[in-house]
């Protein structure tokens, strides 16, 4: 079958299984040119399927010789319909790992319910002992509560009064100011059950209490700041209060492991395009600007060059982990480098559907975006039937 994208309003509906292999190649060859890192070796990834989850897991197999065990929630292929591409993505990192001679195995299914837990920790006592490290990456639209069975939904809002701005439709270009309705009732409460940290604390108890977790284990979830202009409908959203939660939890946690002498940190990424970033309205604009800055100046990283950073220059520099004032891992300093919020500022007063293709990076937030589901690799052959009923046997 000649696969070829497929839209329905932000969503791609169709995955390319070689452009995602070709994907995780291209992973693997950056983290094998910036030599090996220091880090764990046994290593649970949450959300280990795309985005920042997916890098995290390709560096630490291909930085640090990790065996790694990845959850997510992706849909396999069937006749005639492609796989998700998180699917894809997994299928051709673990065809990559163990050509490597690296341990991976992968589970897939809600990490949120307690069943998937249960299958990760008997997986862990069967196959590894225990893991150093546990990456928590989820980003999820929905949540059913182990406890309660309230599925909570998360929402993008703002807190207190409607929000007005600009934002494009990345597909046409299209420049125009749209207005988003303010929180209701719940909404709040909703997006910190889904986006907060209660999953992540639920996560690594279970870890914990099945002794799971070796001396000095560590943690990390992941967050964002972002920019002023953003303020009102991400950090000062609905989102940005699951964000404060999710903080806070680090702290939490840490207390928690204080006898295993464990640490829980939060690191504050830096805006890209994944799946989730380009359904919230504004925030595509605001990446199309802050990409073309960020590339002028040579700043730019996509999710594979922040994880790599992360993990030689923050986590496993073999001294102290650097912090802000918070207690978070930043690695957003570049985005959030006064002149390139700056410039950015003074890019978003002028944009306009005329001129955003040449004082933004329209074409590079589409490429990302394609590249999200396999597509625009290259080295790829799109003319050419592909091999879209890959199947993993160690993914269950
Ligand atoms: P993503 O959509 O690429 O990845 C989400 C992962 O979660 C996938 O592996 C998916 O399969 C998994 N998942 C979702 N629901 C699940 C469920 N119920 N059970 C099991 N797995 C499930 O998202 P991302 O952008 O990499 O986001 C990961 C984290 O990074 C989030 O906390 C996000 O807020 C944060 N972050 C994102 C950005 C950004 O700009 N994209 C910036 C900073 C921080
Ligand atoms: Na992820």
């Amino acid at each position: 079958m000649i696969i070829e994208p497929r839209m329905r309003g932000f969503i791609c509906l169709t995955a390319h299984p070689d452009g995602a292999a070709q994907s995780i190649k291209n992973q693997i060859e950056y983290i094998k040119s910036k030599g090996s890192i220091n880090g764990a070796k046994k290593v649970l990834v949450i959300g280990a399927s795309t985005g920042f989850g997916l890098a995290s897991r390709v560096t630490s197999a291909f930085g640090s010789g990790a065996a790694t065990i990845g959850v997510f929630f992706e849909k396999p292929p069937v006749e005639g319909k492609t796989a998700s591409p998180g699917w894809y993505n997994s299928a051709a990192f673990e065809k990559e790992a163990h050509a490597a001679g690296l341990y991976a195995k992968s589970i897939n299914g809600d990490a949120f319910s307690k069943e998937i837990k249960q299958q990760t920790i008997d997986l862990i006592k069967a196959d590894l002992g225990q893991v150093d490290l546990v990456i928590y990456s989820l980003a999820s639209p929905v949540r059913q509560h182990p406890e309660t069975g309230v599925l909570h939904r998360s929402v993008l809002k703002p807190i207190g009064g409607v929000y007005t701005n600009k934002t494009v439709d990345f597909h046409t270009g299209k420049v125009s100011e749209i207005s988003i309705q303010p929180a209701q009732d719940g909404d709040i409460e909703n997006t910190v059950a889904v986006m907060g940290g209660e999953d992540w604390a639920m996560w690594i108890d279970a870890l914990k209490a099945a002794n799971l977790l070796a001396p000095g284990a560590q943690t990390v979830a992941y967050s964002y700041i972002g920019p002023s202009l953003t303020e009102a409908v991400y950090r000062k959203g609905t989102i940005g209060r699951a964000k404060d939660h999710l903080e806070a939890t680090a702290f939490e946690i840490t207390d928690s492991l204080k006898d295993i002498d464990g640490k829980a940190y939060v690191s504050v990424n830096k805006a890209l395009v994944t799946q989730a970033s380009s359904a919230i309205p504004v925030i595509p604009l605001y990446i199309s600007l802050l990409y073309k800055i960020m590339k002028e100046e040579g700043l730019h990283e996509g999710t594979i060059e922040q994880i790599q950073r992360l993990y030689a220059e923050r986590l496993y520099t073999g001294g102290d982990v650097p912090v802000d004032e918070k207690g978070r891992i930043r690695i957003d300093d570049w985005e959030m480098k006064e002149d390139v919020q700056q410039k950015v500022a003074t890019l978003w007063e002028e944009a306009t559907t005329e001129n955003l293709a040449e004082i933004g990076d329209l074409k590079g937030y589409r490429d990302d975006f394609y590249n999200l589901f396999g597509f625009g690799f290259d080295g790829v052959d799109y003319a050419a039937d592909a091999n879209e009923l890959v199947t993993v046997e160690s993914i269950k």
